[in-house]
């Protein structure tokens, strides 16, 4: 019947062509036809433009030190990841560049030290993220997130265009569900530009975790919150707000928007389904109307460079104007058809998982000493076929799924069942499983082909800029050239290689 009329037989047809326009347009090309353009847009995943074909982001490789960009395979296409594979082959990278697609030039760098903290660095920065840490898929492309460890985050406090003061805006971010915790504040957006917190209403930021301390949302989170400086927001005010549900889909689509006496914000499972509106209303009281925004950009950090959160970022924008709700359908319509997937943490030799293994240094110095343990201390011995039933023991571990992520693994001490080979500080310790969170994540590693060409480099799956390796006889979480003494860059890629062999006990 619906075909027989012919009027409504073109009705269908632009429908369907308005669908396909709709959903094939980038984000920012559909933000743009729904009169907010995009002022800033950052991903290392995927152009966000159709027609977008410049530099993604910068990697530094710590072998020289040298740096290279990252664009898309094709215009508006997924990220040349294999670029970055064959550019950073045995040695380290680190993101150090997330570039502005909007033309504005609003880049995203290392962010420097603020009101609250400074970063571990040696000039006071944060952390620059690993270049490995994030690998997915977008319709089986391989491409690599930003994975931002506790202490890790990236600024812009000279930005054009994004708003200031009480002007309208619009934000979303494509996070990882999975990857959170409880402290200030992993966040996406507007801040201070003093990296300083100068009061109620200088941010309007995207936040994402568990921190509980200014609100909540219902069940046990994580929660999208909004970042609007001195409180996470969950609702209008302080406190719970049920329909800002727990987001715990593996990958999320996160959106925030704001104008005067008004903000939104909205969530969903960025591979599937529609988003759902959390929090819709007027501003909380006491300096949140009007807003003061300041226009710089944060990703990884609070406002005041409150740097103890964690978090997964892959894309995201700032908008000039407040989207309506069917811009934001239809850029998450593009999100869920950009095919998020996950994909492999792990390469080079593969391991079993209830396999018992010893782990062999293949430093010139080292090469008939094994990784040990003597009480809580993980360190090296010389250990061989005449060696004590009970040094064997030390040097054998079992390989378990990861207990902070199943594409990883942990490895327990066969001499004492229930501890395992854990990071605290930076350095390797064997500990009992508390069952905590942080326990599961410190026991987490990602083996991948050995740096010097030798076995497996292993790297903390909570710090992926960090490798097993010995110094001075001692096991730490290094980063190739990092602040911290046992960071040295000095035979640091034999350091972080161990051949693998079945146990000695
Ligand atoms: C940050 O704020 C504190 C107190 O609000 C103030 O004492 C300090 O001078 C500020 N720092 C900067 C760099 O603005
Ligand atoms: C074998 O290991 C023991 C320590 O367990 C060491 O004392 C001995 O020198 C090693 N033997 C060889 C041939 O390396």
């Amino acid at each position: 019947m619906l075909f027989s009329k012919p009027v409504n037989r073109l009705n269908s047809v632009l429908a369907v062509l308005f669908l396909i326009k709709s959903t094939l347009a980038a984000p920012c090309n559909i933000y743009s036809s729904g009169g907010t353009p995009c002022v800033a847009a950052h991903s290392t995943t995927r152009a966000l433009y159709d027609a977008y074909t410049g530099a993604l982001y910068q990697v530094s490789r710590g072998s020289d030190g040298a740096t290279t960009d990252i664009s898309p395979l094709s215009a508006g296409g997924v990220a040349n990841a294999a670029a970055q594979d064959t550019f950073c082959a045995s040695t380290t990278c680190l993101i150090t560049i997330i570039y502005d697609q909007s033309g504005n030039g609003n880049h995203l760098t290392q962010a420097p030290p603020g009101g609250e903290a400074s970063g571990p660095e040696a000039n006071g920065y944060d952390y620059l993220a690993s270049a490995i840490g994030a690998p997915v898929t977008l319709n089986g492309e391989k491409a690599y997130g930003v994975f931002i460890s506790p202490k890790t985050g990236y600024r812009n406090d000279a930005f054009t265009g994004i708003a200031t003061g009480d002007e309208p805006e619009g934000l979303y971010a494509v996070l990882d569900g999975t990857h959170y915790n409880t402290v200030c504040c992993f966040d996406y957006g507007n801040a201070e530009v003093s990296n300083n917190d100068t009061g109620n209403g200088h941010m309007e930021a995207i936040y994402f975790g568990a921190d509980t301390r200014s609100g909540s949302g219902g069940g046990t989170g994580p929660w999208i919150m909004a970042d609007l400086e001195n409180g996470l927001f969950s609702g209008y005010a302080a406190g719970n707000n049920d329909a800002d549900v727990t987001m715990s889909s593996r990958f999320v689509t996160a959106t925030l928007k704001g104008e005067t006496d008004q903000w939104a914000m909205r969530g969903g499972d960025a591979t599937s389904g529609s988003l759902t509106t959390l929090y819709s209303g007027i501003r909380p009281a006491g300096g949140y109307n009007p807003m003061s925004k300041e226009g710089a950009i944060i990703l990884g950090i609070g406002g005041d460079n409150s740097d103890g959160a964690q978090g997964t970022f892959y894309e995201g924008v700032m908008t000039s104007g407040y989207p309506s709700d069917a811009t934001e359908n239809s850029v998450q319509a593009n999100i869920v058809a950009a095919g998020y997937a996950t994909t492999s943490l792990v390469s080079g030799p593969g391991l079993t998982v209830g396999s018992s293994i010893s782990l062999r240094a293949t430093t010139a110095c080292c090469t008939t000493k094994y990784i040990t343990h003597s009480g809580s201390t993980v360190e090296l011995q010389v250990v061989n076929s005449s060696s004590t039933t009970a040094l064997k023991q030390q040097a054998s571990w079992t390989v378990r799924t990861g207990l902070g992520n199943s594409g990883c693994y942990s490895f327990e001490s066969v001499d004492t069942p229930g501890s395992y080979i854990r990071h605290s500080n930076s350095q390797l310790f064997l500990n009992a499983n508390d069952g905590t969170k942080l326990f599961s994540e410190d026991t987490t590693f990602c083996p991948m082909a050995g740096l010097n060409g030798q076995g497996n480099s292993i790297r903390s799956w909570s710090y992926p800029s960090r490798f097993w390796r010995h110094y001075n006889g001692i096991l730490y979480i290094a980063a190739n050239g990092g602040p911290d003494t046992f960071d040295s860059t000095t035979l640091y890629n034999d350091d972080v290689s161990f051949v693998i062999s079945a146990g000695f006990a």
